[in-house]
């Protein structure tokens, strides 16, 4: 299956890419920062060689970039899967977070899943068929104090994942939406995770692929994951 997953060079969507390079799919990997692409690429092929990884350079808060990216992908083939899942974190409060937060973490957190999704479905819908993943959030349904503009944005890709949802049932395309909570990733810095407070990205990975080995009359509309201990 061709599959494409962005911002897949760390956290959550490089253990996506993972769990699908291990059954030995091909891959359509983007990130901002080559290197690290890069060193994805050949440590998945490394460990999964009937595995395609095929990286592109793109910084998807830039609509011209989302859409060259796209472009690459359609070159390779229709895409079966598309996994939107780079995002941005960073906490405010709507009172007093600096100005252009919102539109900073919208670009990335949903005009970049919608404008690349927008720009991939049309091949999709002509061959019936196809899955979408949109990574959410537990703050998309949740307010917190301390949420402003990345709760915001999060709501707002929940309502993207939703309405397409709806949109592509006649199409036999899947669309899931994936909410979860805290992971143990970089945008938790240096959190000390040694008594497992939080997720592993490798949890939500293992969700998303068996979301996707359904049968076609089955769909995952949400997957909405807590730690055990609940949120922090
Ligand atoms: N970790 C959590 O607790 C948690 C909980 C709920 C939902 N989520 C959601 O899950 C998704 C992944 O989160 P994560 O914690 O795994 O993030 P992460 O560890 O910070 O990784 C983010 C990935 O996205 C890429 N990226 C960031 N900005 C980008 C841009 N403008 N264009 C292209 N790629 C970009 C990063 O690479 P570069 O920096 O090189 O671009 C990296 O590969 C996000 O949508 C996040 O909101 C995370």
């Amino acid at each position: 299956m061709n599959i494409v997953i962005t911002g897949a060079s760390k956290g959550i969507g490089r253990a996506v890419a993972a769990a699908f390079a291990a059954e030995g799919h091909r891959l359509f990997l983007c990130a901002r920062t080559e290197a690290h692409l890069n060193e994805t690429a050949s440590d998945l092929t490394r460990r999964y060689a009937s595995a395609e990884v095929l990286v592109m350079k793109a910084d998807l808060s830039d609509k011209a970039s989302v859409l060259d990216f796209a472009e690459w992908c359609l070159q390779h083939g229709v895409p079966d899967i598309i996994v939107n899942n780079a995002g941005l974190f960073k906490p405010g409060s709507v009172h007093n977070e600096p100005d252009g937060l919102l539109e900073e973490q919208l670009s990335v957190n949903l005009f970049s899943a919608y404008h690349l999704t927008r720009a991939l479905l049309p091949s999709m819908m002509k061959r019936k068929s196809g899955h979408i993943f949109n990574l959410c959030s537990i703050a998309s349904v949740a307010a917190y104090a301390n949420g402003g503009a990345y709760s915001i944005s999060k709501f707002a890709m929940y309502g993207f994942s939703k309405n397409l949802r709806e949109e592509m049932k006649p199409f036999g395309i899947k669309v899931t939406s994936v909410l979860p909570g805290a992971v143990m990733t970089d945008s938790w810095g240096d959190f000390d995770n040694t008594d497992q407070r939080i997720m592993e990205a490798e949890d939500i990975a293992k969700m998303i692929v068996a979301a996707a080995s359904l049968s076609p009359a089955a769909c995952v509309e949400e997957i909405l994951i807590r730690p055990q201990l609940g949120d922090l």
